[in-house]
């Protein structure tokens, strides 16, 4: 039983909403309904409200303060937000970021899964526009149950019909499902770079962004978990609902991770730890005047082989990731095999506009059974679902 919201747009399919929403109570979830001002012309918010026991939400700005606390609460508590149907002219306003009714706000407002199922007439649906917006929302993460092709509303035959009701409700339950089992589970994540002083203003450290690690964070607590985030400066804000804990260096990062790890079901080590520091820091800053100073470089201790050798490590699921340039796969089978992984996730960082620093990444995910999973190049929000889709089969393999 999951507390889902049904968001209504004013496509003609609106009338399959009421299907939806018994449906989704036959399954014993709750539904609250939000409606767009055209769709309450289509039909009135009565109709929904009596099917779901919930009045409507339309308007936020007739709203009083008050009830307003109560639907940030709502955003807050929602497990699933389901937008069937979605036009052509909300998605493009979920795509760009307007919220000027509730339903667009609330898009903003949630942590959980979202899923678009688009109904529209067929040129609408084909445009170019509207598949760019289609196109970056499942950048943005969303899950969309594609339309189907059948005859439409306005009389032609072709693609934009709302998939079918048992479609939607089938993708649903499959998100349900993942974020139940995702629930009681402790996941640890590093991310972004360390740095290693040199004196109080230099430093060696690398391009890591920690996007990729932060994007991990962020769908692991959409998907139910209880996240620690282990991150190393970065410029990025804390993803909600995640515990993020500061570090700078590689030392910092093992004692952090080290303090978790027995609560920890799951480790990924996504941060991109130096491998070297200086062997001492100095205490002042290094004047020019003293000349070139020669730097003494030791290893930093690897955090991964350290849990490899825990006490503890056969109860953990514990993920890496390879940074190559060269013979990808290799490398990173050899990687997963020496640090004792059960997946690894690799990508080549010499390739321009994807892994360090970039929105967009490619990697090739590999666990100990042999299987290699290509994502192709996808933004990172999307690797990090299908890390997570690769993570949950394992996981439901393993126990
Ligand atoms: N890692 C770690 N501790 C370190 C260095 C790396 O736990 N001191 C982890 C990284 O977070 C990553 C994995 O090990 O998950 C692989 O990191 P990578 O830099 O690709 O490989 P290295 O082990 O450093 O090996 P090499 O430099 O030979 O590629």
């Amino acid at each position: 039983m999951a507390r889902i919201v049904l968001g209504v747009s004013s496509s003609i399919a609106i009338y399959k909403a009421c299907e939806i929403i018994r449906q989704l109570q036959k399954k014993n979830h709750s539904v609250q309904v939000i409606m767009t001002q055209k769709a309450s012309q289509f039909i009135s918010p009565l109709l929904f409200q009596a099917l779901t026991g919930n009045p409507v939400l339309i308007n936020l700005f007739e709203t009083k303060e008050t009830e307003k606390i109560e639907h940030i609460e709502l955003a807050r508590k929602t497990e699933l937000l389901l937008i069937a149907p979605a036009t052509a002219n909300f998605i493009a306003k979920m795509a760009s970021g307007i919220a000027d009714d509730f339903l667009s706000t609330f898009y903003l407002a949630v942590n959980c899964p979202v899923i678009v199922a688009p109904a529209m007439n067929e040129a609408m649906y084909l445009h170019p526009r509207t598949q760019a917006n289609l196109q970056e929302l499942r950048r943005q993460g969303v899950i969309i149950c594609e339309p189907e092709r059948g005859l439409l509303a306005c009389g032609d035959e072709g693609w934009g019909r709302l998939a079918e009701v048992e479609k939607i409700i089938a993708l649903a339950e499959s998100l349900l499902t993942s974020s139940f089992k995702w629930r009681n589970k402790k996941i640890i994540i590093t991310a972004g770079p360390t740095r290693e002083p040199i004196d109080p203003v230099r430093f060696i450290s690398n391009r890591s962004s920690g996007k990729m690690g932060y994007e991990l964070a962020r769908e692991a607590s959409r998907r139910g978990a209880e996240v620690i985030l282990i991150s190393g400066p970065v410029n990025l804000p804390s993803p909600y609902g995640v515990k993020v804990i500061r570090i700078e260096t590689a030392a910092e990062m093992k004692k952090e991770v080290e303090k978790y790890f027995d609560e920890a079901d799951v480790v990924i080590m996504a941060a991109a730890v130096a491998d070297f520091r200086p062997a001492e820091a100095m205490t002042s800053k290094w004047k020019k005047n003293q000349g070139i100073p020669e730097i003494k470089l030791v290893a930093t201790e690897d955090i991964l082989d350290f849990l490899a050798t825990h006490p503890l490590r056969k109860k953990k699921i514990l993920v890496g990731f390879a940074a190559e340039t060269q013979e990808l796969e290799d490398a990173a089978r050899e990687k997963m095999e020496k640090k004792g992984l059960d997946l690894i996730v690799a990508n080549d960082v010499s390739i321009p506009g994807i892994g360090f620093e970039a929105d967009l990444n490619d990697v090739l995910i590999l666990d100990r059974q042999g299987q290699v999973i290509r994502s192709g190049v996808k933004s990172k929000r999307e690797i990090s679902q299908l890390i997570f889709d690769v993570l949950e089969a394992y996981l439901e393999k393993a126990t």
